[in-house]
Formats: C-alpha cells, sequence, structure tokens
C-alpha cells in the first residue's frame, strides 16, 4: 500500500524534474529578426522600365537625389517608396516648367514624389492623409479596397499610381502617368488664368512626424524567474512528497 504510493509520488516528482528544464528551455527567445538584404539598384530599377529618362537624368545629373535615395535604402530601417513619372509625363508639363525651377526647387519636387516608408499597394489603399514625403507637403492616397486602385493628389494633380517597377522592401516603385506637382511650389507661379488658389493652411509642422522606434523587448529576466518559479516548485512538491512519506 505505502510502497505503491511511493512510487506514484516519486514517478511524479521526477517526471515534473524532468520537465522543469525543457520548460525553461522552451521560453527562450525566439527567432531573431531577418538580417537585411543588399544594396537596391535604384537607377538600374528605372532604367530597366526604360521609359524614365527623364527622372533618371533630373536625379542623377540635374540633382544628386538618386544618391541620396540610394544612401537612404542602405541606412533606413523603414525602406522608401517612391513615384516615378514617365518621359511622356514629363513631355506634358508646359514648357518651361523644370528650367524655371532653381535646382533646390526641382529637388523639392523630385523628393516629392519620396515616401520615407515602403508601401505596398494595399497599404495605400487604407493609409491615413496626407502621408508624408521626403519634400516638405504631403501627399493624399484615395483607392478601393476590392480592386486595389490606388490615385494620388498633390492638391494640383491626381493621377492614379500604376504598375509597380519594384515592389519588394525596403523599396517600392511605382509608375506614374502625370508629375506629381506640389500646390506649394506651383500654385503661386500658375498662370493668372486658373483658379484663384485656396487658402494655404497655417504652419503645418506638426503633422505626422513618425515617432516610431523600434521597442526591443528585453525579455533577459523572464528566464530566471521562470528558474526560480520552478525551483520553489520543486521544493514545494519535494517537501509534499516527504510530509506523505512520513
Ligand atoms: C545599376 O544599374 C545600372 C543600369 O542598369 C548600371 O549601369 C549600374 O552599373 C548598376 N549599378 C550597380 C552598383 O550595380
Ligand atoms: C550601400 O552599402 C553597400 C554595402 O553595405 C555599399 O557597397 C554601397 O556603396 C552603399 N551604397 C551607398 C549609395 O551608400
Ligand atoms: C489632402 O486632403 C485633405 C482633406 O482630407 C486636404 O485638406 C488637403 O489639402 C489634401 N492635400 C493634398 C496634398 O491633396
Ligand atoms: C483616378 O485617376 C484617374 C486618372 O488617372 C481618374 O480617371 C479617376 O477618376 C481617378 N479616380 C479617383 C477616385 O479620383
Ligand atoms: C500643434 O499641436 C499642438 C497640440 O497638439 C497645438 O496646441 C498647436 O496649436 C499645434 N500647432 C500647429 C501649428 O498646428
Ligand atoms: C507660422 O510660421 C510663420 C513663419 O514661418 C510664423 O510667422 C507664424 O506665426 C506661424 N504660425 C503659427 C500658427 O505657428
Amino acid at each position: 500500500m505505502a510502497s505503491s504510493q511511493f512510487i506514484l509520488l516519486a514517478l511524479i516528482c521526477s517526471i515534473l524534474l524532468l520537465l522543469a528544464p525543457s520548460q525553461t528551455l522552451a521560453q527562450s527567445p525566439s527567432a531573431p529578426a531577418p538580417a537585411p538584404s543588399g544594396p537596391v539598384n535604384f537607377t538600374g530599377i528605372l532604367d530597366k522600365g526604360g521609359q524614365f529618362k527623364t527622372l533618371i537624368h533630373l536625379m542623377t545629373v540635374e540633382t544628386q537625389v538618386a544618391k541620396q535615395i540610394e544612401n537612404q535604402l542602405n541606412t533606413s530601417s523603414e525602406g522608401l517608396t517612391v513615384f516615378a513619372p514617365t518621359d511622356n509625363a514629363f513631355n506634358n508639363l508646359k514648357s518651361g516648367t523644370l528650367n524655371d525651377l532653381s535646382t533646390e526647387k526641382q529637388v523639392q519636387l523630385l523628393l516629392y514624389h519620396v515616401l520615407p516608408k515602403y508601401y505596398t499597394l494595399q497599404s495605400l489603399v487604407t493609409v491615413s492623409n496626407p502621408v508624408r514625403t521626403q519634400a516638405n507637403y504631403g501627399l493624399n492616397f484615395t483607392g478601393q479596397a476590392n480592386t486595389n486602385q490606388v490615385n494620388v493628389s498633390s492638391g494640383l494633380v491626381n493621377t492614379q499610381v500604376n504598375n509597380a517597377l519594384y515592389q519588394q522592401m525596403p523599396l517600392a516603385v511605382y509608375q506614374v502617368d502625370k508629375v506629381l506637382l506640389p500646390a506649394e511650389l506651383f500654385e503661386a507661379s500658375a498662370p493668372s488664368n486658373s483658379p484663384p488658389a485656396p487658402a494655404t493652411k497655417s504652419n503645418d509642422s506638426n503633422s505626422t512626424t513618425s515617432a516610431k522606434g523600434p521597442t526591443s523587448s528585453d525579455n533577459s529576466d523572464s528566464g530566471a524567474s521562470q528558474m526560480n518559479l520552478w525551483s520553489g516548485m520543486v521544493v514545494g512538491i519535494v517537501a509534499i512528497c516527504m510530509g506523505t512519506l512520513l
């Protein structure tokens, strides 16, 4: 009678003791984050597209924006999204539109086509407007979730976001058939026959500043406390075993 009780208890005790270490092992930290991929050839992607010669020229010869983008791709953890106007889009601009811009404003115009984050088409459908760009002005996106069709609006220009030339973290490049002219840059210099400019909003300095730091969870303590819990339980069980036997 007493000996079978002893065997049962001894069995339970040893099973629990055997389980204890494997339980703590199972709690060890999960898989590490995927390693960042190699550098992305941004101008190479545009070059392959075949109809972005003006954009490449503006980004590599007139300005250094391409270099800036490639640098950012190397360092940013959020990635980038670029809207690439076709050569036709630039040809359709009123003549002089680009040449009338100072280099500084050309840079602003180009950076207006860059979002400091990687967006898939699906995520653009539901993004909250206005979306921060690399320039000082925002862009608005409207879309339909069921068709994945997205339009982008600068206020002056509304056009569809067309096929993705590239869509893989950290870079998305989408073709657009119009140059996205920021109202802030072009409204003032618009010809007199255009409708009066809507009242410009007051300082937008508050708008979406992304304070999104990756919160690295410090789980180094949990292993130790788990161990303490187990040793406490083992001591308790052993005590119960002893008590029952005596
Ligand atoms: C990027 O692509 C362009 C055009 O396809 C090519 O000329 C250039 O050598 C490439 N750069 C790198 C670093 O691979
Ligand atoms: C990006 O980083 C790679 C290596 O990590 C380097 O070879 C390349 O020159 C860098 N490109 C830029 C534009 O900084
Ligand atoms: C974006 O939409 C808001 C209203 O939702 C509007 O006030 C703002 O002017 C728009 N901005 C652009 C760049 O279209
Ligand atoms: C999207 O843009 C296209 C032109 O590219 C236009 O025909 C269409 O009406 C726009 N749709 C919306 C919802 O603005
Ligand atoms: C910025 O936001 C604060 C509160 O969030 C508000 O009091 C302030 O008026 C805002 N400033 C501008 C320029 O919108
Ligand atoms: C907006 O900025 C201008 C200068 O850029 C300043 O004079 C004005 O007081 C600011 N307005 C607000 C609401 O912060």
